[in-house]
């Protein structure tokens, strides 16, 4: 894992945002797999900020999202589709055709679910994953004790996830969703790099399990350790239940001219 520590979660976000920005610049049909929630939005903004200010080309590039709650129509105000296209897309020039969201409302789910990973194979695969990381340590929505193995299936949300994300349903617990989509532990380190952000002291436990735990799948996130390009971008708050995070700044700004790449 490249572990990325800046001062602020828009300082922070704009860094990472430089690396999605190199890689579609580099290859302009890349597939990109992204999240939802609040942890990404900064990076979403910085992204249509570049695109409007600086000519960043959507147009050839494919997106998989990560997951969708199950039962929330489509246009419902906090359907991961919804989210998407207020937050990111109807501000790029991305190809309506070139987005994947699962399908929370599909008739037969299961069939839905292996027809996302076959889209993801069609496409080539996933170059780059964005992820946050929920206050239980779950990637995606793959909950605690998820399955390392697993592929884009349906899972029911823990406690904790339904209370963190409370927020969106005006406070109330009771309807947010209990049943989502979500690709797979397997299918995310397929990705053939990743972009973790985190921010905030709410995710400072998570982070340092994820980072400095031993591998368990009590911690989804802490797969990544695995994963041969993890990139994680997180701030000082996110930081600070890290042991080691004066190396982690230590390596970052000391990186060689010819080694950086964010
Ligand atoms: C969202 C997703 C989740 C969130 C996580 C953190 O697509 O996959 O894993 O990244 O729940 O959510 P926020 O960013 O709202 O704290």
């Amino acid at each position: 894992m490249e572990m990325i520590i800046k001062e602020t979660a828009e300082t922070t976000s704009i860094t990472a945002a430089r690396w999605v920005a190199r890689l579609v610049r580099e290859k302009p049909n890349a597939v990109l797999g992204l999240a939802t929630g609040s942890t990404p939005l900064k990076l979403y903004q910085e992204l249509i900020r570049l695109h409007q200010e600086e000519n960043l080309d959507f147009s050839e590039v494919t997106t998989f999202n990560l997951d969708e709650y199950i039962g929330l129509p489509r246009d419902h105000e906090q359907s991961y589709y919804t989210f998407m296209w207020k937050n990111l897309f109807s501000q790029i020039n991305i190809d309506p055709k070139k987005v994947h969201i699962p399908d929370g409302m599909a008739p037969d789910i299961p069939a839905a679910c292996a027809a996302y990973e076959e889209a993801i194979t069609q496409a080539g695969g996933i170059d780059l994953q964005v992820l946050g990381i929920g206050s239980d340590g779950h990637v995606g929505f793959n909950e605690p004790t998820s399955s390392f193995a697993s592929r884009t299936r349906i899972k029911t949300l823990t406690r904790q996830t339904l209370k963190d994300n409370a927020r969106f349903f005006d406070g109330d617990e009771s309807q947010v969703p209990q049943h989502c989509i979500t690709m797979g532990i397997g299918t995310i380190m397929d990705a053939r790099c990743t972009l973790m952000l985190a921010f905030g002291k709410a995710k400072a436990e998570a982070i340092a399990a994820m980072v400095e735990g031993p591998v368990a799948a009590v911690v989804p996130a802490s797969i990544l350790q695995h994963h041969p390009h993890a990139k994680v971008f997180i701030d000082d708050e996110a930081a600070s239940g890290l042991q080691r995070a004066d190396y982690y700044r230590w390596v970052y700004d000391g990186k060689p001219e010819w080694q950086i790449d964010a």
